[in-house]
């Protein structure tokens, strides 16, 4: 079977949320129907090192957003912006139609924006299910003060969570390994943890870092399919780091190029199939 009608993706689209807008610059309601996150202009820069020299794109609600590009194009970085772990010396975020302020992470996470990483970030001695349950925290908004007078409520609210955590243990088929300790686990189900603690906060745009790097073959179609069906099921937006151009050009809707921390290509994957800057910068040679 091909490998493109093996990944065939469908679009969906997410319901704007509700959110606190005052005091806020504002994109036209024409712009903000279409995009959830877009990035202006920014640049990052580390001692002398460019990692990211005036970048701009979008993503669009709904959609498969591939970033791609050489080892050290800037692409882990460009997500590190994104998700609040960096701060750009120059340009804007806008999410959901609001310029973003320089937020801390987990205040961006609240927002909305969930991730995994290039190399996996779990509490490794936890099982799988403690580990998913992390994925909730920033839902959670039952503080000690309130566990202690209103314990009802508190109940209430862990059995919400545990029901959405079992939701997502079924989606991700890991009900075998629920209580096992994710550093026993080979590296294949560690990362389809990752994924599961990344899901669990519901977020509306998920980064994902290299979900499919070190898997064999049929991890990564098992990853590829999941990394579908959240988009497809869940309506969730997705922004992809992906070395695998086969996956890149089968999954994604459209395609950002990145080479030393300039952005060298924009555009469908036929588009960057064919941009010859591309081929020239990574399509063209061997990479993994
Ligand atoms: N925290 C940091 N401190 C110093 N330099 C950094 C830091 N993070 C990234 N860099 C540098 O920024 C550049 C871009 O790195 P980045 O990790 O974003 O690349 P990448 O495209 O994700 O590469 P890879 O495909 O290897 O993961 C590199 O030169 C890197 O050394
Ligand atoms: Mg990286």
């Amino acid at each position: 079977m091909a490998t493109s009608e093996l990944y065939l993706c469908a679009y969906s689209t997410l319901s704007q949320k509700q959110h606190d807008r005052d005091n806020q610059v504002m994109m036209p309601d024409s712009v903000v129907d279409d995009v959830l996150l877009s990035v202006k202009n920014i640049s990052l820069s580390f001692g002398g090192v460019k990692a990211l020299e005036n970048i701009s794109f979008d993503i669009r609600k709904g959609e498969i957003r591939a970033i791609i590009g050489p080892n050290g194009a800037g692409k882990s970085s460009m997500l590190n912006v994104i998700n609040g772990f960096y701060h750009p010396q120059d340009g804007e975020v806008w999410f959901k139609g609001i310029r973003r302020n320089n937020l801390k992470p987990h205040q961006i996470a609240r927002q909305g924006i969930s991730r995994t990483f290039q190399n996996i970030a779990l509490f490794k001695g936890m099982t799988t299910l403690d580990n998913l349950m992390t994925g909730r925290i920033t839902r959670m908004n039952t503080n000690m003060f309130w566990q202690a007078i209103w314990y009802g409520r508190a109940e209430r609210q862990e059995i919400e969570h545990r029901e959405r955590i079992e939701q997502i243990i079924d989606f991700l088929k890991i009900q075998s390994i629920r209580k096992t300790p994710v550093g026993r686990l080979p590296y294949g189900l560690q990362k389809r943890v990752e994924l599961g603690r990344a899901l669990a906060a519901d977020a509306d745009l998920l980064l994902l870092d290299e979900p499919m790097a070190g898997m064999n073959i049929e991890e990564k179609e098992d990853m590829c399919r999941y990394v579908l069906d959240v988009n497809e099921q869940f309506g969730t937006t997705i922004a992809l780091i992906e070395h695998d151009m086969g996956v890149v050009m089968d999954i994604a809707d459209r395609v950002v190029v990145l080479d030393y921390g300039r952005k060298i290509g924009d555009g469908v994957p036929d588009e960057i199939r064919n941009n010859q800057t591309v081929i020239d910068a990574y399509l063209g040679v061997s990479h993994d």
